[in-house]
């Protein structure tokens, strides 16, 4: 009997969705399986959106685009579904409607609330294996997730933006990047970018410090500085800051740490400070090659982790090889910097500060 395999993108995009789409309808037809995708995230089988055979000619010249083109929400949670009355399950009927499509195995490509969501749906009775996605990068179950290489591709080349503008103008160049909790964006673009500063959700920063690192940099004749702020980045004691608006029973939004971090070294320095928050530009557009290949991989590792009839888990690399670790697993804890790791210490070693006292 032919087998069915279901996909949907779900959590906010990034670059590289397509090229598992791809790999995975590609790696399926070889296999002879049918392959279901699911739009808008789960909201395909709420009739928020389709329910689609895929083909291979769905999947022709997307290698490159961003986006997915099976759409995606992060307000989508089936167990935690907004509606004008508040949160509602709506789980077993996501259930009933992967049983009814006589679905095998579903294909979860998101970040940590994606694979939260497949949790659950294993837990119902469920196959599914999760692809991690994010540019945040903070998958356990994965030394690197596609998308996280893009956007600090996208936030380097912003940052040597500024860099000459911040020199023209003896300025303070601050870049806010995003990454929520974590704080790889930050560190890569800070380090590839030449930065003096780096602040991170990891190591919460004394304003002083920062401020002297600006101070030393102007007593040598160097009157600008590059800093490169993680959204989720806050003061020693300090609170991360957010946007006020109602997220429903979604996540709360992260953003304007910059303006602050402006605000304490002009008021501290009385230097010229401007602020670039960069957003959704590093989540859009076509992926890196590396994330290309990357995304390839997983989807293809997906579809020969259903062959060997394996659920329940999350691919990843490690150590340059594929792997599969089980969702509970991967899910266990978040991957942030560790602030005591080789890549800290070399960011630290080639002159970045990370707002802490020496
Ligand atoms: O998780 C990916 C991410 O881009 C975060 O870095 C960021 O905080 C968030 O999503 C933004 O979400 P939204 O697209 O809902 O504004």
């Amino acid at each position: 009997m032919t087998k069915t395999l279901a996909i949907m993108t779900g959590g906010g995009d990034c670059p590289g969705l397509n090229a598992v789409i791809r790999a995975v309808v590609r790696t399926a037809a070889v296999h002879g399986i049918k392959v279901l995708g699911i739009e808008r995230g789960f909201g395909g089988l709420f009739g928020n959106g389709r329910v689609r055979e895929l083909g291979l000619d769905d999947v022709k010249d997307i290698m490159a685009r961003g986006g997915t083109i099976l759409g995606t929400t992060n307000r989508g949670n089936p167990f935690s579904f907004d509606t004008p009355v508040g949160p509602v399950d709506r789980g077993d009927e996501v259930v009933r409607a992967l049983k009814e499509l006589q679905v095998d195995a579903l294909i979860s490509v998101g970040g940590d609330g994606s694979q939260r969501i497949a949790l659950e749906l294993s837990a119902r009775g469920i196959h599914v294996i999760g692809v991690p996605k994010t540019i945040d990068n903070d998958l356990d179950g994965t030394e690197v997730t596609f998308g996280f290489q893009s956007a600090h591709e996208i936030a380097t080349e912003a940052l040597d933006r500024l860099h000459s503008t911040a020199e023209s103008h003896d300025r303070v160049m601050i870049l806010e990047v995003m990454g929520r909790d974590a704080g790889f964006i930050a560190l890569e673009t800070a380090i590839a970018g030449s930065a003096d500063i780096c602040l991170i959700p990891e190591i919460p920063y004394d304003i002083g410090a920062v401020c002297d690192r600006i101070a030393t940099r102007v007593r040598r004749g160097t009157f600008f500085s590059l800093v490169v702020v993680a959204e989720g980045a806050h003061e020693k004691g300090g609170e991360v800051v957010t946007i006020h608006e109602n997220t429903g029973s979604q996540q709360v939004r992260y953003g304007g740490i910059g303006e602050v971090v402006a605000r304490q070294i002009r008021e501290r320095t009385q230097r010229e400070v401007r602020v670039t928050v960069l957003g959704h530009l590093q989540r859009g557009g076509a992926p890196t090659a590396l994330d290309r290949v990357l995304a390839t991989r997983f989807g293809v590792h997906a579809v020969d982790t259903f062959m060997k009839g394996e659920h329940g888990v999350l691919v990843g690399v490690r150590g340059g090889k594929m792997t599969t670790t089980p969702l509970p697993q991967a899910l266990e804890k978040p991957k942030m910097v560790d602030p005591l790791g080789e890549v800290c210490a070399a960011a630290r070693a080639v002159g970045i500060s990370f707002g802490e006292h020496a």
